[in-house]
């Protein structure tokens, strides 16, 4: 058994803008449930603090001269305990995690997660006396960078893995920073911190973590190249032996349309037929015309340029002309947010645009469609692909990470071999997005066949458990690596 400290900025269902929250939420419980005796530390958001509930104050201390404290409380549902790092000066905000009510950056996001990573380690090495030391500090993304880096500096010092979900987000902050926020000077060099004269929290973990892992096999094999790399491919490829792809999992209680509470309908592989009554219930919702047979394709996504809106956008007229419905849910950048819907003004009858993040319509959406758009530029894992699949929705996706991981193409070879569980574009285009389209649409319109892909779909296995088996052998490893004397 091993003592994890598993360090995220977000986990489901206390804090969630994404798949780290999703992630964050389920794989500690999964942990717990195959005996490692894993913690969960975040910082105490409002909705954290106000979506637990047992709190305890373990520590009381401060940092950057400001007062915090470490509370502990219990992930709802599960048996995960959770210590949230109280410092209500840069915690207790109305806003999201990352950004205020608007939308912009807290402009002391470098504080406010250097608190945070401060706190881990001194939590790492039992600094207040709380009897517990873990074995292994698992970080999440850039907001955890630089733990890792801080731990780098202590003789005795617990296992660092560190999870990329996301390499486009670094954590970039100017250098004068770097020296307000007091961090110790042999971390800034090319090799450690500094980024081009900046100040990185991603390197942090990259450069320190013991070892490193992403969120599928393709998308770690992707980010030693250029072109997914987000300049950082150099060093990645510099640490490629300590570098790993483990597929992200799910929570397959969460996400299971036989038991959903918010569908209208619950189904499963044997009541597959009750799933197009879901399909009629979000077309009345939204005063789309209604009819089990008008194919309805879904989207759950942050609006943004990874997620493939620009071809969406550019291929908008001729999906529309095809005979389908489209439903869009997402918030993100504001032109993605106003082109679509000023498209769904102009074909009220195929397309409906919802802007806002609605935890709800998310698994109505999933479950009323027939098929769902994920063309992204780049994917470390995506989760909403999964999830399409456990709904037996089919995914219509770019070969990339993790989607290229988990979608199987539909081509008469994996038809007959009853592998085929999606649609796979042959290039990131406008063009090759309408193709896939045509090309879904062409077998939606033979029952039999669609039945199938869908029975595939949903007997696909994307629960955590080969992945935890994955984790556990690499945390295994590492402690006794780390415990070896020579
Ligand atoms: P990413 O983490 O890059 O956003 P993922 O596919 O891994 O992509 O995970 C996205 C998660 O966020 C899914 O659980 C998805 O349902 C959820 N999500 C994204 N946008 C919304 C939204 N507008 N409303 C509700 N859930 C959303
Ligand atoms: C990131 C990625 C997404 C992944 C998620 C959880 O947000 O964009 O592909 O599924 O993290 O790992």
């Amino acid at each position: 058994m091993n003592k994890v400290l598993y360090i995220s900025s977000e986990a489901y269902p206390l804090v969630k803008t994404g798949g780290l929250g999703d992630v964050a939420g389920s794989l500690p419980p999964a942990l717990l449930k195959k005996s490692q005796d894993v913690r969960l530390l975040l910082p105490a958001y409002p909705d954290a603090l106000s979506k637990t509930g047992r709190h305890r104050v373990r520590v009381s201390t401060s940092c950057y001269k400001l007062p915090v404290k470490i509370i502990e409380t219990r992930l709802p549902g599960t048996k995960v305990i959770v210590w949230l790092v109280d410092c209500p000066a840069a915690y207790n905000r109305r806003g999201g995690p990352y950004t205020d009510e608007r939308g912009y950056e807290w402009h002391d996001n470098a504080l406010r997660f250097a608190i945070f990573c401060h706190l881990a380690v001194r939590l790492s090495l039992d600094r207040y006396g709380l009897q517990w030391r873990p074995d292994v500090v698992h970080c999440n993304d850039w907001q955890t960078g630089l733990v890792p880096a801080l731990l780098s500096l202590y003789q005795n010092r617990p296992a660092t893995v560190f999870t990329i979900h996301n390499l486009a987000y670094q954590g970039i902050f100017d250098q004068k920073i770097f020296a307000a926020l007091k961090l110790p000077a042999e971390l800034w060099h090319i090799d450690g911190l500094e980024y081009y004269g900046q100040f990185s929290f991603i390197k942090g973990g990259i450069a320190y973590a013991d070892k490193i892992t992403t969120v599928s096999p393709s998308y770690a094999r992707e980010i030693l190249q250029p072109e997914y790399g987000y300049g950082l491919d150099g060093l990645l490829r510099s640490r490629a032996k300590d570098l790993s792809g483990i597929l992200n999992g799910i929570d397959e209680k969460l996400w299971n349309p036989g038991t959903d509470p918010y569908l209208a309908k619950k189904y499963n592989r044997r009541s597959l037929n009750n799933k197009m009554l879901n399909k009629t219930y979000l077309q009345k919702a939204l005063k789309l015309p209604v009819g089990t047979s008008i194919p309805m394709a879904g989207m759950v996504s942050r609006l943004v340029q990874q997620k493939g809106l620009d071809i969406v956008l550019q291929s908008l007229p001729d999906l529309l002309a095809l005979p389908i419905q489209l439903v869009v849910l997402g918030t993100g950048d504001a032109r993605y947010e106003k082109e679509l819907s000023e498209w769904s003004r102009k074909y009220p009858d195929r397309l409906k645009v919802i802007i806002g993040y609605d935890e709800v319509m998310a698994h109505r959406l999933e479950a009323a469609s027939d098929f769902y758009l994920m063309p992204s530029y780049f994917e470390p894992c995506g989760l909403n692909q999964l999830y399409s699949l456990r709904y037996g929705t089919l995914p219509v996706v770019t070969h990339v990470g993790g989607l290229a991981d988990t979608v199987v193409n539909t081509v008469q070879q994996t038809i007959d071999d009853n592998t085929a569980n999606g649609f796979v574009l042959h290039e990131h285009s406008a063009s090759a997005l309408i193709n896939a389209v045509q090309r879904a649409l062409a077998l939606y319109g033979k029952p039999k066949l669609w039945r199938q892909l869908q029975l595939n779909a949903m007997g696909r296995d994307s629960s955590w458990q080969s992945s935890t088996e994955h984790f556990i052998k690499l945390y295994q490893n590492l402690v006794g690596h780390i415990d070896d004397p020579g």
